[in-house]
């Protein structure tokens, strides 16, 4: 069978580190607060002038490197993103430009923290159907720019990153298995930036007010991101006719050490089977799960073979998984 198989993986995490010591500084918050609660240490943020097109870039060039291909070898670039540079167009032609990657196909998709599994799927897809043959899937985010630093119950949690994929296709038994998404909009409000896009006007007292902000009711967030991220999980599962004693390793959304631990439980997998780096980054979006997948690649921690599950969970509410044979 056609597979989607990843050859390559890349990271890019901005230079800046905001830790937790810095919230201290001017917010009701303590260091203690933020790890006992989020397992969360430091973040990065990017620098002036860097977008999330830079970002991307820094990061698919790493893959490309990895792939041994040339950014002209691209059929497709796809990009997770909730944070790109400009409403329109799409920051996947900006990267596409950026890398020097002819005239193929460039287009972003929208599903916040799910960002990167929906991509998968969509260029996983495409491959399987003959369509394309080789794609580039980046999650990337600059949150910081969208989040409230005054607002404690939220800056703390976010930080800037980016991912990126190489797919190619394949035949044989090795890559994508399968792809799981799912979302229920009537969500909305519990995790969305209200204060951004066509259904706003901009003024001057939205900007003033806060609005523009990206807002979070966070333990409601916490209690249904439990339960979707381990149905999912599980779904990708079944569908591969596999049990939890079947994975290798778990590669989570890295949004709160209390939420993987949480779902780590309910799937009764071993934590020791589940990548944990939230600790150093935060929640970035949809560049968690692919900058995840690198730092476990390049630590040689991904073995010929070996069954890896991927689930997230971010706004719309929407949730998704995947399930690879490396
Ligand atoms: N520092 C210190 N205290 C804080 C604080 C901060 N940064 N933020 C909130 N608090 C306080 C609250 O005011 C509250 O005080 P009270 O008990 O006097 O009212 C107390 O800490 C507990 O607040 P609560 O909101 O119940 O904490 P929590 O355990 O639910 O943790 C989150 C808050 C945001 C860390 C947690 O709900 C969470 O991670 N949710 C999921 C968010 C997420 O991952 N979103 C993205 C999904 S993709």
């Amino acid at each position: 069978m056609r597979r989607a198989r990843i050859i390559g993986t890349g990271s890019y995490m901005p230079e800046k580190v905001m830790a937790n010591s810095d919230f201290e500084k001017y917010l009701d918050t303590t260091d203690e607060w933020i790890v006992t609660r989020t397992g969360i240490r430091e973040r990065r943020i990017a620098a002036d002038g860097e977008f999330t097109s830079d970002l991307a870039v820094n990061a698919a060039r790493k893959a490309l490197d990895m792939a041994g291909l040339t950014p002209t070898d691209l059929d497709l670039i796809v990009v997770g993103t909730i944070t790109g540079d400009y409403p329109w167009p799409a920051t996947a032609c900006i990267v596409q430009d950026k890398l020097g990657a002819g005239q193929c196909g460039a287009y972003d998709l929208s599903a916040a923290c799910s960002g990167f599994l929906y991509a998968l799927n969509n260029a996983t897809a495409l491959i399987e159907a003959g369509n394309i043959n080789r794609a580039l899937v980046i999650g990337a985010e600059t949150l910081s720019r969208i989040v409230d630093y005054e607002d404690r119950n939220t800056c703390l949690l976010f930080g800037d990153g980016a991912g990126a994929v190489i797919l190619e296709g394949q035949d044989g038994d090795q890559g994508v298995l399968s792809t799981h998404l799912h979302a229920d909009g009537s969500y909305l409000e519990l995790l969305y930036q209200p204060g951004f896009g066509t259904a706003v006007t901009p003024t001057e007292a939205l900007v003033r007010d806060r609005g523009y902000f990206l807002k979070m009711q966070g333990n409601e967030v916490f209690k249904v991101a439990v339960k979707m991220l381990t149905e999912v999980a599980q779904e990708a599962l079944a569908k591969n006719d596999m049990t939890i004693a079947d994975v290798d390793l778990l590669i989570p959304h890295q949004a709160n050490i209390r939420i993987l631990e949480a779902t780590a439980k309910r799937l009764k997998i071993d934590q020791d089977k589940v990548f944990v780096n939230v600790d150093k980054y935060g929640n970035t979006s949809a560049a968690t799960i692919p900058v995840a997948l690198d730092e476990a690649n390049r630590s040689g921690r991904l073995k010929d073979n070996n069954i890896i599950v991927l689930n997230a969970f971010g706004g719309g509410f929407t949730w998704a998984s995947a399930c690879l044979r490396w």
